[in-house]
């Protein structure tokens, strides 16, 4: 019998997915006709990784990939991932292990792995999961295309090196969507600090800033793209500069960017107490754009704690720089973030650091028990408090600033406050936005009202957000 004619169907899934069916059995077979190939990047972690993965999907579309939201659509996985507690690193191997299940089904599909774990574990990555086609680090992303189309003719790629220039910061495209509402904005990278607990110095290298010039062009171009809101992005902003005599300085930084035209709302994060200078708190009192709220992690607040955590400040002067911020802006929200556990932390250490969450009484505060990592100081401290003490600590300290994070939004009930729209919210029939505070709100009105700030009544003040009615526009 002759065979029936080939049928192409096109775009069976909507996805611009193409297939073939032919005879002499009627074989069903993909076939790469009008087919985009897709990735689906997965981030870990904190904001820097957020701002990566935008650089990475931007990369990967210059070189011909769609984006899906599909792991089982991809024809490239990449994973962007973060070291910074043991249990981040673990949920990047689970998600290895179901990925490797897909490339079972799948042999063609390219599986990466990027950002700080890669960094770590570099060639070992590539040792033990025999089925990873590629490994980049935290300063190579200027090489992902180049390894993509490698490891798609079959090559297995490593890239790990520390490019230590400012070089790195303009190897980059632009970031894959202009526009938006609010954006992130590198302005530096890097630790130089060695807190005892933290990996981050060791995964992201020395601590480089960006030149002002390369920042006030991006923030420009964004503004010029309906950008309402910047926030400034580096593991410690306030050393922004690197402190050297005729550079300028985060405030400076701060104070140019206020100036470009269209942006009507400035965030910063992430800051070291150590680093806040006077002139810094003088933004608060004088940037009308600035927003009302800094991230500010103490970590501990007692003075033993903080001198075997290499924090380089005394709980004295944590409090006096918080209640300076205050002075200049009376209404500034502070957040932060706490380690519980910590080797060395006693009961009397652990009551100082809930005195002082009393004391700064924190709008939000994140909140983890410590985790050895290794090559880090205290990953030689002794290590003397049980698993259940530290958990039992981690709840008592959650369970108070949960009630102090509910008697803050509770206490803007009735006030005004100036919200920046940001779109729908998550259940799709409200608006949501942010107070200068940093507030996450919700809001009915109409979608039009995106990337405007709007004065709100708010009416509710719930656990994690507000609930608020425009009243002027
Ligand atoms: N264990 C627990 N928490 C840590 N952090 C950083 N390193 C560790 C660690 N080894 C926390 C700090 C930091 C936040 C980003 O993560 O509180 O501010
Ligand atoms: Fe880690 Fe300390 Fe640097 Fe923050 S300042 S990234 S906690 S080493």
């Amino acid at each position: 019998m002759a065979p029936p004619e080939a049928l192409l169907l096109i775009d069976i899934d909507g996805k611009g997915r193409s297939c073939v069916l032919s005879g002499p059995n009627w074989l069903f077979w993909e076939e790469d006709v009008n087919q985009q190939k897709l990735l689906y990047l997965e981030t870990f972690g904190c904001q820097m990784n957020v701002s990566d993965s935008e650089k990475i999907t931007a990369l990967m579309q210059g070189i011909g990939y769609g984006v899906t939201g599909e792991p089982k659509h991809a024809d490239l996985i990449l994973l962007n991932t973060c070291s910074i507690r043991a249990k981040a690193e673990q949920r990047v191997y689970g998600h290895l292990g179901r990925y490797k299940s897909l490339k079972a089904a799948k042999p063609g599909l390219l599986i990466g792995v990027g950002g700080c774990v890669a960094q770590q574990e570099g060639e070992r990555l590539l040792a033990k999961l025999p089925f990873v086609n590629l490994v980049f680090g935290t300063h190579n992303l200027h090489l992902l295309q180049g390894m993509v189309l490698a490891a798609q003719k079959g090559k297995r790629c490593l890239e790990t090196d520390f490019v230590d220039d400012e070089k790195r910061f303009d190897l980059f495209p632009g970031t894959a969507t202009e526009g938006g509402v609010t954006r992130f904005v590198t302005v530096m990278q890097g630790c130089d600090n060695f807190c005892a607990y933290c990996i981050v110095p060791y995964v992201r290298g020395r601590e480089i800033s960006r030149s002002a010039d390369k920042v006030l062009a991006e923030v420009e171009r964004l503004s010029a793209a309906g950008v309402a809101e910047v926030t400034l992005l580096g593991q410690n902003v306030n050393s922004y500069g690197g402190r050297k005599p005729g550079e300028p300085d985060f405030a400076d930084l701060l104070r140019q960017v206020a100036g470009v035209e269209g942006i009507k709302r400035l965030r910063f994060t992430t800051s070291h107490p150590k680093d806040i200078s006077p002139e810094l708190i003088e933004c608060f009192a004088t940037i009308p754009k600035l927003a009302p709220h800094i991230h500010l992690p103490a970590q501990s607040g007692s003075d033993r704690v903080l001198t075997l955590m290499n924090r380089g400040y005394t709980r004295g002067d944590y409090l006096a720089k918080v209640a300076a911020l205050k002075a200049a802006c009376p209404e500034i929200q502070v957040t932060g973030d706490m380690i519980v556990g910590f080797p060395g932390e006693d009961e009397e250490a652990f009551a100082q650091t809930l005195a002082l969450m009393e004391e700064v009484g924190y709008a939000d505060l994140f909140s983890f028990i410590y985790s050895a990592r290794p090559g880090t100081k205290a990953a030689d401290y002794a290590d003397d408090t049980s698993r259940a003490l530290k958990q039992e600590r981690l709840e008592r300290l959650q369970s108070a600033q949960k009630k102090t994070t509910l008697a803050k939004n509770r206490a803007l009930e009735k006030s005004v406050q100036r919200v920046l729209v940001e779109g729908l919210g998550t259940s799709g029939d409200c608006l949501f936005g942010r107070t200068g505070g940093n507030r996450g709100t919700i809001l009915n009105g109409d979608l039009s009202l995106s990337g405007r700030i709007v004065d709100v009544k708010i009416v509710e003040g719930l656990q994690t957000m507000l609930r608020g009615e425009i009243c002027h526009v």
